[in-house]
């Protein structure tokens, strides 16, 4: 293996940056050149692409976003971009391509890897914490962080005023980020897209909070709750809570920035360093994840569209503490 493309896709999470070094780094110790393509899968097909050096990736690991840029991209989800692109990976002699992405980047790093015979490399990275084949993905720990100290913020509001807030957190159709930062914060309740949401329990649950006298009630709701949100319960809430003032929060895009954490840091430098190794070993078609301490490897295509699970006893924890 002589050459390598790194791309990160979808939403940016914190930590993205601390992977390509790693990879960057790890590759040029194995002598292995690697080509940044910047952009996502828009710019491979638009040949948005060029050589790094080891100084290139310098001073970057602390930083949130992502130095090589990020975008959504419609044409790659279509037979024919996906051949755009395999066509610009052979042009520069790319022989496999490290993806750091979620779900849908991994998606298409599979069809590519399929339709063209690609050797690909997924590294998890996304604030939602949804993909199968690690404990933890690049970015959650640190958007957990940030939605931590905004609901302690908000909790000082709130309890100023004695009011009832409704703060959405995001997480797609997952509930990771909403448990954890909702035990962190002291939520009186937790809205999961994977415990069914019954508008009339969730009435009953803060009846009983608010008769008790707490000085302010906090709800985390995870965006991807099957009620639709905050703003939809608030509406729902408003007929019978008429004389609690009620405020909705969306924490909404600041939980994708900031700098990453230390757990972060290290987790992504990790992944990113096993994810040339185990290229160089012979592997393709997987993701390396981290799982009870050891770095693991999932076929790529096991690593989306399953869901994967929430402990259920943290759920019972929330419970307990309200
Ligand atoms: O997947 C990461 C994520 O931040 C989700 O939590 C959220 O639903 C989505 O991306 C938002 O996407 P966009 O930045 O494209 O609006």
């Amino acid at each position: 293996m002589k050459k390598i493309g790194v791309l990160t896709s979808g939403g940016d999470s914190p930590g993205m940056n601390a992977a390509f070094r790693a990879i960057v780094r790890t590759a040029h110790g194995l002598d292995i050149d690697v080509l940044a393509i910047r952009h996502g899968y828009k710019g491979l097909i638009n040949d948005d692409i060029s050589k790094v050096t080891s100084n290139d990736v310098s001073n970057i690991i602390q930083r949130g976003g992502t130095v090589l840029k990020s975008a959504r991209c419609d044409e790659f989800r279509e037979p024919e971009g996906r051949a755009e692109a395999a066509k610009v990976l052979e042009k520069h002699g790319i022989e496999a391509l490290v993806t750091i992405g979620g779900d849908g980047t991994f998606q298409g790093a599979a069809l590519l890897a399929k339709e063209h015979d690609i050797n690909v490399i997924g590294v998890p990275a996304t604030i939602d914490n949804d993909l199968v084949g690690s404990d933890e993905t690049i970015g959650y720990d640190t958007a957990l962080n940030t939605a931590m100290e905004a609901i302690d913020k908000i909790r000082d509001t709130a309890d100023a005023h004695d009011r009832l807030f409704l703060v959405e957190v995001m997480g797609r159709d997952a509930g990771f980020i909403a448990l954890e930062t909702g035990i962190a914060g002291g939520a009186e309740l937790i809205l999961l897209p994977e415990s069914l949401t019954d508008i009339d329990e969730v009435k009953s649950s803060l009846n009983k909070v608010l008769s008790e006298q707490r000085r302010s009630s906090l709800v985390v709701i995870a965006e991807g709750d099957e009620t639709g949100g905050a703003m939809k319960i608030s509406e729902a809430l408003k007929p019978d809570f008429s004389k609690y003032e009620m405020r909705v929060c969306i924490l909404g895009h600041v939980q994708r920035g900031g700098n990453p954490t230390a757990r972060d840091r290290v987790l992504a430098s990790r992944l990113g360093s096993a994810a040339v190794t185990v290229l160089k070993e012979g592997h393709s078609q997987v993701m390396v994840g981290v799982v009870n301490n050891k770095i693991k490897l999932t076929p790529l295509k096991m690593t989306f569209g399953k869901k994967k699970d929430i402990n259920f006893d943290l759920v019972e924890l929330a419970k307990m503490l309200r």
